[in-house]
């Protein structure tokens, strides 16, 4: 029997995943117990957690693989600042000190953190740990890989064949030219922050039309193979550290929106322009995906393709590679960022070991559970009104009936950036004011963020065209709202008439499956509105103490924490 776990660490998005004897026991980003957004810091408290959920300590770890090679990644760095010189000067220091100072001793910080012995500890590369994540996790047994991001050691973008219980490169593309770069310079651009803005940038482009194509050609290149090649003085992220774009690209869009600035697009005719930039790289993004996928395709024969990297958490392409790209079947790994590279290291060392690895993913929830002793004692302790009912899901739905919004943190947490009804806000999904009062009141994020609706997924059918896939359990895909139905999805329907929907079985969120089923039961609707359990800036919340103060500094109206419910004094 072999004790496996993989780490990622060191950029973003901490994270390990422990395997026991070829079974996936528990998968945990470090920022769920730091409470510190994307942390990236050596995942000592997702380690503890997940040895926890297995009954061991780290004595009975065999193998820690890391994510990626830092002594590679040490090497691109390098020789990208000699070929960058003189321009890239002033980014010596930063990224001496930087690579230098800790990154590359990362494996002994690692052993003496863990207090794991140093020679357990094995590296494997960025992109193999993506495309291990995508292709074993997922329902088939032969699949064409795609592993998309902004950079690893070298490569950006990989073309990979699984196929008999191994993953082969095909073909890949390398630093400077990556489709996650040309995102993030964009996201940049347009005033949010690299690396959590994408998706709010994802969310921008259906505002806008694809208006500056012929300005985009400019910055890209693409080519019938499926390649591309970034136009570089364009750019900066490989002579500057802070930002992604130079001065160049200011000339060719005009000057870069200010972050935090209220968007306006009734008023602002720049605001009009921001969103047409954003639709047209969208829309580029897309193109560029397609052509890498049926270039795959066609060197693979393939009928099913996998998805990792973080450019793979893009849902609205990963929609239109389903329709386009000649695929019959995709699936993306739920954590595609660099999280999840510590799955795809985990299960690269448990098939080195023995030969095995997991069974096909069917639910997120992998995390830490919500403790109801902790929950209770904490209730007690501040003197907040709860009750126990005897089934909390049908309480649950009574209240979301009634128009209420509920805070629902239940079982173990999600693996990945999306709440899947673990943690998660849940609201009827009629309503376009509930959206309004989601977006302003308790997240207080941009008026243009799009909410998910979470349904059954044997209805799935009635209200969306084209469900269910095999990416809509994970919420890693959009689908058309039905037009017949658009009247009853008001609060989670985007302006562009798509919605990003989660397909609910009993296995994949047993509680919100409970939930929508009493929902179903007293409104016909077995659809709620769900969005994630965590306040503007803040990781999703993780345990019982986070979920309370969740609950006491924000004004949802009640919350499930564990089996127990809380109600404000009004209701
Ligand atoms: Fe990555």
């Amino acid at each position: 029997m072999s004790c496996v776990l993989g780490i990622s660490a060191g950029y973003h998005d901490a994270a390990a995943a422990l395997i026991l004897d070829g079974q996936l026991i528990a998968a945990m980003q470090e920022e769920r117990f730091t409470r510190i957004k994307n942390d990236s810091s050596i995942p000592s408290q997702a380690v503890s957690a997940c040895l926890a959920q297995a009954g061991l300590t780290p004595a009975a770890i065999d193998r820690v693989v890391f994510y990626e090679n830092p002594f590679a990644k040490l090497e691109r760095v390098l020789l990208s600042l000699v070929r960058s010189f003189p321009q890239s000067w002033k980014q010596f220091p930063t990224a001496i000190s930087s690579q230098i100072g800790s990154k590359i001793w990362i494996l002994d910080q690692i052993s003496s953190t863990l207090n794991i012995p140093r020679n357990r500890i094995f590296t494997t590369t960025h992109h193999r740990s993506h495309a291990a994540s995508a292709f074993f996790p997922s329902p088939f047994d032969e699949a064409a890989i795609l592993t998309v991001d902004g950079i690893g050691e070298e490569v950006s973008t990989g073309m990979w064949l699984g196929k008999n219980g191994c993953i082969n490169c095909i073909k890949s593309i390398e630093y400077p030219h990556s489709l996650g770069l040309l995102y993030a310079a964009l996201t940049a651009y347009l005033g949010f922050e690299v690396n959590e803005g994408e998706y709010k940038v994802m969310g921008l482009a259906a505002y806008g039309t694809p208006c500056f194509k012929e300005e985009f050609a400019s910055l890209i290149s693409l080519s019938s193979d499926g390649s591309f090649e970034l136009n570089l003085p364009y750019f900066a992220f490989h002579t500057k550290t802070d930002i992604g774009f130079s001065a160049k690209m200011e000339k060719l869009f005009g000057p870069r929106r200010h972050p935090g600035k209220h968007w306006d697009f009734e008023s602002s005719s720049q605001d009009r322009k921001y969103a047409n930039i954003a639709a047209t790289l969208q829309w580029y993004t897309e193109e560029v995906l397609l052509g890498l996928a049926r270039n795959i395709r066609q060197l693979t024969g393939c009928d099913n393709l996998c998805l990792a990297g973080g450019v793979a958490l893009n849902c609205v392409a990963n929609a239109r590679l389903l329709k386009e790209s000649g695929f019959s079947r995709i699936f993306v790994q739920p954590a595609a960022g660099d999280a999840g590279g510590a799955l795809g290291a985990a299960i690269l060392a448990s098939i080195d070991l023995d030969g095995k690895y997991p069974s096909p993913l069917n639910s997120c929830a992998l995390g830490e559970n919500i403790s109801n002793d902790a929950a209770l004692k904490l209730v007690q302790n501040l003197g907040i009104n709860h009750t126990k009912p005897d089934d909390i899901f049908s309480s649950a739905a009574e209240l979301i009936a009634n128009n209420k919004v509920v805070a629902f943190a239940h079982g173990r947490f999600e693996w990945g950036p999306r709440a899947l009804g673990q943690r998660s806000m849940l609201a009827a999904p009629q309503d376009k004011a509930t959206r309004e009062r989601l977006n302003k009141v308790i997240k207080k994020r941009e008026p243009f963020r799009p909410f998910a609706p979470a349904i059954l997924s044997h209805r799935a059918g009635e209200w969306f065209e084209g469900q269910d896939c095999d990416m809509s359990p994970f919420m890693t895909s959009v689908a058309n709202v039905r037009p017949e139905r658009a009247k009853d999805l008001g609060a989670c329907t985007h302006i562009d008439g798509t919605a990003r929907v989660q397909t609910v079985s009993e296995l994949s969120s047993p509680g919100l499956f409970n939930v929508l089923h009493a929902l179903d039961k007293k409104t016909g609707i077995p659809i709620v509105v769900n969005t994630s359990l965590n306040g503007n800036g803040e990781p999703i919340v993780g345990s019982a103490l986070d979920a309370i103060s969740f609950f006491v500094s924000h004004p949802v109206d009640a919350m499930v924490v564990g089996d127990i419910l809380l109600k404000r004094n009004t209701l």
